[in-house]
């Protein structure tokens, strides 16, 4: 236990060197770094959902690029371990800690009405990053950055339609399941809706079963397995995030079988991050539809205007893109995550 805490605080003392960061938390105590002095900082309280994903750790770091001493902030940052009670007992302490703005992606869309008022009341903004808040009152918070997660949904419907139309298969029965990400979540909501809209309108298509896979490799592996113990042909699985395929695939090739462009198995997967795209360029995943993690320079240039006393737009979708095995060759060398 000693040596984790001394390794810990390394670290954070490395983080602090490096300028990412004023305040981090760790195991629920909170880490004060050396040297750091918050005076003529902006002080921005950052609360993340958690470390579920390779995604969610690219957004983290992005926040943490976004946010440094050298340009002017003073980041406090806090992980939720995936509970939104954490999420609002960290805004409760950015607010007593009188931060000039607060950062969050929510866990979930609901029961934020009350904590967000209480931010409101501080004088504090808040800018939401990722997923969003099903609040009441809009002008709870400032702004949103994040995903047209839709239009991702959407667009995993159509690239299926095109698939199976380049393969014949428009009048064959396709059986399909999917892994959800967290139940409740904009990223989750959005993607399931989004597909649906295409999957209506397709009488063939037949979705067996959507399962929330809590968006990680463990929940995904586990969710497959007993997927595949109850069906005898699955045709499609959608994965709404890389994790879970992951997880999903490690199930399949156990029992030996084969998945993507020359397998049993199509594989839609959302997110993007570098190990998933080296399986679409390998054919073992047919496509990926990117989430786009690197928010945390969209959030910073948010604040930027409002420092300078700008109107901002209420709403900021990131550019995001599709990866199948024909295109994914000239991006991958430059993926950091
Ligand atoms: O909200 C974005 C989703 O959350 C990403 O798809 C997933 O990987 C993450 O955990």
């Amino acid at each position: 236990m000693r040596k984790i805490k001394s390794f810990l605080l390394l670290l954070l003392a490395a983080l602090a060197l490096t300028g990412c960061v004023g305040q981090f938390e760790v195991g629920g105590e909170q880490e004060e770094s050396a040297g750091t002095d918050e005076a003529d900082l902006v002080v921005v309280g950052v609360s993340q959902v958690g470390s579920e994903s390779v995604w969610r750790t690219a957004n983290t770091v992005s926040i943490q690029k976004a946010f440094t001493n050298e340009k002017g902030y003073f980041l406090l940052f806090s992980n939720a371990r995936q509970k939104q009670e954490n999420q609002i007992k960290a805004i409760r302490r950015f607010i007593s800690r009188q931060v000039d703005y607060i950062v969050f992606s929510p866990i979930t869309e609901t029961g934020w009405d009350v904590v967000l008022q209480e931010a409101k009341d501080a004088g504090i903004p808040v800018i939401l990053m990722d997923r969003q808040v099903d609040v009441e009152d809009e002008t709870l918070y400032t702004a949103w950055v994040g995903s047209d997660f839709h239009m991702e949904g959407e667009n995993a419907g159509k690239w299926l339609e095109e698939y199976l139309a380049g393969q014949g298969r428009q009048e064959e029965e396709i059986r399909i399941v999917v892994l959800q990400g967290t139940e409740g979540a904009t990223a989750a909501i959005g993607r399931t809706e989004g597909f649906q809209k295409v999957a209506d309108a397709h009488e063939n298509w037949v979705i067996l079963e959507q399962v929330d896979a809590e968006y990680t490799t463990a929940k995904g592996r586990e969710v497959m397995e007993s997927l595949l113990d109850k069906y005898d042909e699955i045709d499609v699985v959608v994965s709404q995030n890389d994790d879970m395929t992951f997880g999903a695939l490690d199930a399949m090739n156990r029992r030996g079988i084969t998945t993507g462009v020359e397998g049993d198995v199509i594989v839609v997967s959302f997110d993007a991050v570098k190990a998933a795209l080296k399986l679409v360029e390998q054919g073992v995943i047919n496509v990926d539809i990117e989430c786009n993690p690197n928010q945390g320079e969209w959030v910073e240039k948010l604040i930027q205007a409002l420092e300078r006393g700008e109107e901002v737009e209420k709403t900021f979708y990131i550019k995001e893109q599709i990866f199948t095995p024909e295109n994914v060759g000239e991006y991958l060398d430059d993926r950091e995550y």
